[in-house]
């Protein structure tokens, strides 16, 4: 009888619509991106500097030896990311060097057996997070450039005693790859339990070799409610463009990943920060196409994060305070064309948020709203503005323009002023290219 109960609850689990799994995704907007390795001891790229031969595999592994975590402090991370106005979280749980932040079971290539910082460095951070309401994410790369069963393109010394799987020596190199990152991903489920898991590194291999389908049928099995990121070949939730803003708005549900200077990893000689008013009209421009943006940090390896990346979280942080009801109350604005700028419509679609990069002048254009106008305020300041519609031909449903007042100045935004437009009614658009007014 409870087998049967249990049974049935799963698959009533199971049966969770991808609208409903991708739910509080859809309305996160903001993540935070970790990348945290070996990498920022000597602050050189993650992996790839190994790959492209700048660097010795021992060389590389040898920066284990200071990766220290002795200022991790992932209450502190999560009050920033909370401040920030993160809703999520996504850790590099294990980079394409191979090197793991928990005490896997599977091999002793991780911080735990090689580092100073001697202990799981991802449950803490998994504590922190949910202890602040965020969701927990959690990357992990599927190539591995340290496992012995997996081919790389630089040279390696022999890895094996780091594995230490007895027994599989009738199994093909391929065949215990896969049993390896299927037994990682069984170990970070049952232990931390994620809300996403964000995979990276598939383009080395096939589909069917990542035995996709098969992986992303397990994931749902031990985690009904798991969002998977589209790096895991066909088979992920949702679509992941990287460093370069989409133009043209992708379709589904996206997350826009970026770094904030040009690197992942913790790199102090790169000082090429984003200004924060880029930060900011990138983050807008994201949310207007219904995307969400994973903005990337780096900690030190001692578990810091530097003050650059600190200052731009806060920044984006006040902002997205000022202007909450904008972002977390709705959902891709208008098609292009309406206006000139980025727009968001709140859930309901009866009110529209007009958001202006520069200062306008003259008066501010909306045009095709057939609905008719309650009013118009400046988001954060209060301000009531001006209206009113010039030109069209109302009796033949075509809308003409809205002419709004320009804010003063004391009331624009430093970075992005959003202004909130109140429709009677859900919005109804005016998308046609208009013809001759036949009755007058
Ligand atoms: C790329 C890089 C990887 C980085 C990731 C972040 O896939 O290979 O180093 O972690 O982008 O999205």
């Amino acid at each position: 009888m409870t087998l049967l109960l249990l049974s049935s609850i799963n698959a009533q689990n199971r049966d969770l619509s991808d609208e409903s799994r991708l739910e509080w995704f859809s309305d996160a907007k903001l993540g935070i991106f970790i990348h945290w390795g070996y990498y920022g001891v000597n602050g050189i790229t993650e992996s790839w500097s190994m790959y492209h031969k700048q660097i010795s595999y021992e060389d590389y592994m040898a920066q284990g030896k200071e990766f220290t975590a002795r200022n991790y402090d992932p209450e502190a991370w999560a009050s920033l990311f909370k401040k920030a106005g993160a809703r999520y979280a996504v850790l590099t749980t294990k980079h394409h060097d191979g090197v793991a932040l928990w005490n896997t079971a599977w091999s002793h290539l991780n911080v735990v057996d090689k580092t100073p910082a001697k202990r799981d460095l991802v449950g803490p951070y998994v504590k922190s997070l949910r202890k602040e309401g965020l969701k927990v994410g959690l990357y992990y790369s599927l190539c591995d450039w340290s496992h012995p069963d997996y081919d790389v393109v630089f040279p390696r010394p022999d890895t094996r005693s780091d594995y230490p799987q007895k027994g599989q020596e009738q199994l093909s190199e391929w065949q215990r790859f896969v049993k390896f990152y299927k037994g990682q991903l069984r170990e970070l489920s049952d232990l931390f339990d994620p809300d996403l898991f964000w995979f990276d590194g598939d383009w080395e291999k096939s589909g069917e070799q990542w035995r996709a389908q098969s992986l992303k049928d397990s994931l749902l099995a031990w985690n009904p409610a798991v969002i998977v990121n589209s790096r895991l070949k066909s088979y992920g939730d949702y679509r992941t463009p990287e460093q370069g803003i989409p133009v043209v708005r992708p379709e589904g549900p996206w997350e826009f990943c970026m770094t904030m200077n040009d690197n992942w990893g913790y790199f102090p000689s790169d000082k090429n920060y984003k200004p924060v008013s880029q930060i900011i009209r990138t983050f807008v421009e994201v949310v207007a196409s219904g995307g969400n943006l994973l903005l990337n940090i780096g900690p030190r390896p001692d578990g810091s994060i530097a003050a650059e990346q600190e200052t731009r979280l806060l920044e984006l942080g006040d902002w997205i305070k000022k202007h909450e009801t904008a972002i977390f109350e709705s959902k891709a604005g208008l098609p292009y064309g309406h206006f000139y700028g980025p727009t968001l419509l709140s859930k309901d679609s009866s009110s529209i948020y007009l958001c202006l990069f520069d200062a306008p002048k003259h008066y501010i254009a909306l045009k095709g709203i057939q609905n008719k106008v309650k009013s118009i305020k400046v988001l954060g300041a209060g301000q009531n503005l001006g209206f009113e519609r010039n030109g069209g031909a109302s009796w033949n449903n075509i809308p003409g323009i809205l002419r709004i007042q320009v804010p003063d100045m004391e009331n624009m935004d430093p970075y992005v002023t959003v202004l909130e437009v109140a429709l009677e009614g859900p919005l109804q658009l005016y998308r046609g290219h208009g013809n001759a007014v036949e009755l007058n």
